[in-house]
């Protein structure tokens, strides 16, 4: 166990609209104009709506839920009212058996709690692709459960989306099912444009492949800016994790953050968002999360109308008026980067700490050791499993190099969704789940997609190839992709 890897998923969206803004303008007086200049924009100016989302649950997944945890703090300390912010996560972790310190979830190694005060707004199976598309959307008719919160916005507000998680190629996980698809994800934020209800929109995500899910799908002209914790085909990373350095409390047997959110959240902790700028945040995060010389790390992606990173962040996410005279500067914004731990490799890294820590001959031991075994033992089966499906339809040598295509950027992951869908449910109804790790594939569905295969073909390679597959808890279909 020399490198883990652990993928999460961070999305976060702004919207900002400027014809208003201008208009007010010209009623103000000189000095307030100044100030208009100064710092950027003005307060009276819409409303600041955000949507925070945990994809994953399950205490190895802690990081997702203590990353959403503390991007609510820096919202309601920025002075965004709790009734515009709107919250998905599990809610599994604070008073997980697993939780050393029940009833707290920290986001860093001497962190304080950032659980207190966040709203259950939508937890357990609640926590949908639905609810977060009619939430999003603030179509309150389509929430099913929940606290019944939506994006009730208005021309004139600004929206930030913030999503953590695993994700894959053109997929984002979930705590249910189904997942995320990048196409319907897109699908509505060109909904919510055309319905005419916001300004400005800004979305951060954190997950595996993250830049796929915007990269040729996110159009220029919807007032969206997004920035992503990885390109389109790389992993990102998470971090605070055991035996790495800086490490969480002895105590913790899991990752408390993820690089990418870690990097934009402690950011905005210590700093004046009056006068710090998307951008500034966004350059900075990029160096932070980047690999510089190491094995560790991803390259930070931004995505859609890329001239709104001019804002003050302070627009979307208010200011602590603690941070007031912490001036964003290069100089005081160099972190010493922490050493990190692939999303994929997070689950395989707490089993294996479990076991390390057990004593010897305990059940306990056995429990870890045969848990992180079921895990590899999956890995095992998905990865031979697509490969010799490749294998049947393209031959021994094409095959891996059909696999293995990666399209050029600016261009989506796949050009027929219905395909890519279908070929992943053929896929989990004959070879078991893909759950979490499994995720990493979809770019091989994907590409026998836009090689022609048909759903036949599909089906019948899927059906010699995976005429069983191991029974154990990663490989139920109730932990696929397809509900
Ligand atoms: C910022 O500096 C000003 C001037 O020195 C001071 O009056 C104010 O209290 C400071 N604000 C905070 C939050 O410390």
């Amino acid at each position: 166990m020399s490198r883990y890897v652990i993928c999460l998923l961070a999305f976060s969206i702004i919207a900002v609209v400027h014809g208003r803004e201008l208009a007010d303008d010209l009623l103000r007086l000189p000095s307030e104009k100044l100030d208009f200049f100064d710092a950027g924009k003005d307060d009276s100016v819409g409303t600041r709506w955000a949507v925070l989302l945990a994809g994953s649950n399950g205490y190895w997944n802690y990081r997702h839920q203590a990353d959403v945890c503390h991007a609510y703090q820096i919202l309601r300390n920025g002075g965004v009212k709790e009734e515009n912010i709107v919250v998905f996560m599990y809610d599994d972790i604070a008073y997980n058996r697993e939780n050393p310190r029940q009833g707290v979830i920290i986001n860093s190694p001497d962190g304080d709690d950032v659980y207190h005060g966040v709203p259950k707004d939508y937890t357990g199976k609640d926590v949908n692709v639905d609810n977060f598309f009619a939430v999003l959307l603030g179509d309150k008719s389509k929430v099913k459960g929940g606290s019944g919160k939506v994006v009730d916005s208005g021309p004139n507000d600004r929206i930030f989306v913030y999503y953590t998680d695993h994700g894959g190629p053109g997929v984002l996980g979930m705590p249910t099912n189904p997942y995320m698809y990048a196409n319907d994800l897109n699908e509505v934020l060109k909904q919510k444009h055309a319905s005419g209800t916001y300004k400005s929109l800004v979305f951060y995500l954190e997950a595996c492949e993250a830049g796929s899910i915007f990269e040729g799908l996110l159009p220029q002209g919807l007032n969206i800016y997004a920035t992503t914790a990885s390109g389109p085909d790389e992993s990102s990373w998470g971090t605070y994790c055991p035996g790495e350095y800086p490490s969480p409390p002895l105590e913790y047997d899991t990752c408390l953050g993820d690089l990418y959110s870690v990097a934009w959240m402690e950011d905005c902790d210590v700093h004046n968002l009056r006068t710090e700028t998307i951008r500034q945040q966004y350059k900075l995060v990029k160096e932070r999360t980047s690999s510089d010389n190491s094995y560790y790390g991803s390259h930070v992606m931004q995505y859609g109308d890329i001239p709104l990173s001019k804002d003050n962040l302070y627009l979307y996410m208010g200011t602590n008026p603690a941070n007031e005279n912490f001036t964003f500067t290069e100089e005081n914004s160099i972190y010493k980067s922490p050493k990190s731990v692939n999303q994929r490799d997070a689950d395989l890294l707490h089993f294996w700490h479990k076991f390390r820590k057990a004593p010897e001959g305990s059940e306990r031991k056995m429990e870890a050791q045969r848990k992180f075994s079921e895990a590899m033992s999956h890995r095992i089966h998905l990865d031979t499993s697509v490969q010799l499906i490749a294998k049947v339809l393209f031959g021994l040598e094409k095959g891996p190099q059909v696999l293995n295509t990666i399209r050029s950027s600016g261009t989506p992951l796949v050009d027929d969704w219905t395909c890519l869908k279908t070929f992943v449910r053929t896929f989990e109804t004959h070879c078991g789940s893909l759950s979490q790790y499994g995720m990493k594939h979809m770019r091989s569905f994907a590409n026998l997609c836009n090689a022609g295969i048909t759903n036949q073909q599909m089906l019948d390679a899927s059906s010699q190839v995976c005429t069983t597959f191991p029974s154990n808890p990663w490989s139920s279909l109730t932990n696929g992709f397809t509900a």
